[in-house]
């Protein structure tokens, strides 16, 4: 295989829907292709919906180690609403996080924020794509994303402090893309969109238009309950959809994302 297509899911505001982001789309990618989705956010919530059973053991907090490199364990999920019981997710690893990554992050001292790009280059061979799940602190760890990101998704909602975590976002990218032979391909969109919040998501939608009008994407994500009640019982969104009976709204739209961005190169 080539070098992996690698997706990161950004923006320096949490809350914006980055995790159920990246979960799905790495379940779109892994239908097609080996798939790892990386969780640098300390916090593991890609890591406690996907896979539990090895939340606590070699880590993204790796990529801080010299030389750095990554470790990806299969993903699971819940089987069924009513069991504790979990499946393998078929073509889906995940490198994982938890709060040592924060431990680390504020010992180590020069890192490199070549230290992703190494990691990946040592198990490019095994995966087609490589999702990652970035941080919402603007940490080395982003600084790591930004540098081997082939498209960078950028949710945001009707919450403006989202726009100044885009705004934030693209800041550091300045910095990071100087190392960097071309620019990655960007897509706002705008995520967790209901009707009852419709008029501050026009004026989202506006503010986005003028500052980033070549990157706002006409697809918006839906806000859904089925989505929120998923990733509150661990399920992914997906697969609660599915076993709730219900087509997963978000999921389509993040499916029509891939297709409109060519992430997958048809
Ligand atoms: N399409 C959606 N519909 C409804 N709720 C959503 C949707 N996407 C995300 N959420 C909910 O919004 C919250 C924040 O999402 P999350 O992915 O954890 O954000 P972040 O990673 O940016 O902090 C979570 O409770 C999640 O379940
Ligand atoms: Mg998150």
């Amino acid at each position: 295989m080539t070098k992996p297509v690698v997706v990161a899911v950004a923006n320096r505001k949490g809350g914006v829907g980055k995790s159920a982001t990246a979960e799905s789309i790495a379940l779109i990618l892994a239908e097609l292709a080996p798939t790892l989705i990386i969780d640098l956010d300390q916090q593991g919530t890609v890591s406690s919906i996907l896979c539990p059973e090895h939340k606590d053991e070699n880590t993204s907090a790796s990529l801080y180690k010299k030389p750095a490199f990554l470790s990806a364990y299969p993903a699971t999920q819940r089987a069924a609403l009513d069991t504790a019981d979990r499946v393998m997710i078929e073509n889906l690893h995940v490198s994982t996080a938890n709060k040592e990554l924060e431990g680390i992050q504020k010992m180590a001292t020069g890192i490199s924020i070549f230290g992703l790009q190494k990691a990946i280059s040592a198990i490019k061979d095994e995966y087609k794509y490589i999702v990652i799940d970035c941080p919402p602190n603007g940490s080395d760890a982003q600084s790591m994303a930004l540098m081997v990101a082939d498209y960078l998704l950028v949710p945001v909602t009707h919450d403006m402090s989202s726009m100044e975590g885009a705004d934030e976002l693209f800041t550091d990218l300045n910095v990071v893309i100087e190392n960097r032979d071309s620019a990655p391909t960007i897509g706002i969109f705008l995520n967790i969109v209901s009707h009852q919040s419709r008029s501050a998501y026009a004026i989202a939608r506006t503010v986005v238009e003028q500052k980033y009008p070549q990157y706002l994407l006409d697809i918006e994500v839906p806000h859904q309950g089925t989505a929120a009640t998923a990733r509150s019982a661990y399920f992914t969104t997906a697969a609660y959809a599915k076993l709730s009976g219900r087509k997963s709204k978000p999921v389509e739209a993040l499916k029509e994302i891939v297709q409109k961005l060519k992430i997958t190169g048809e």
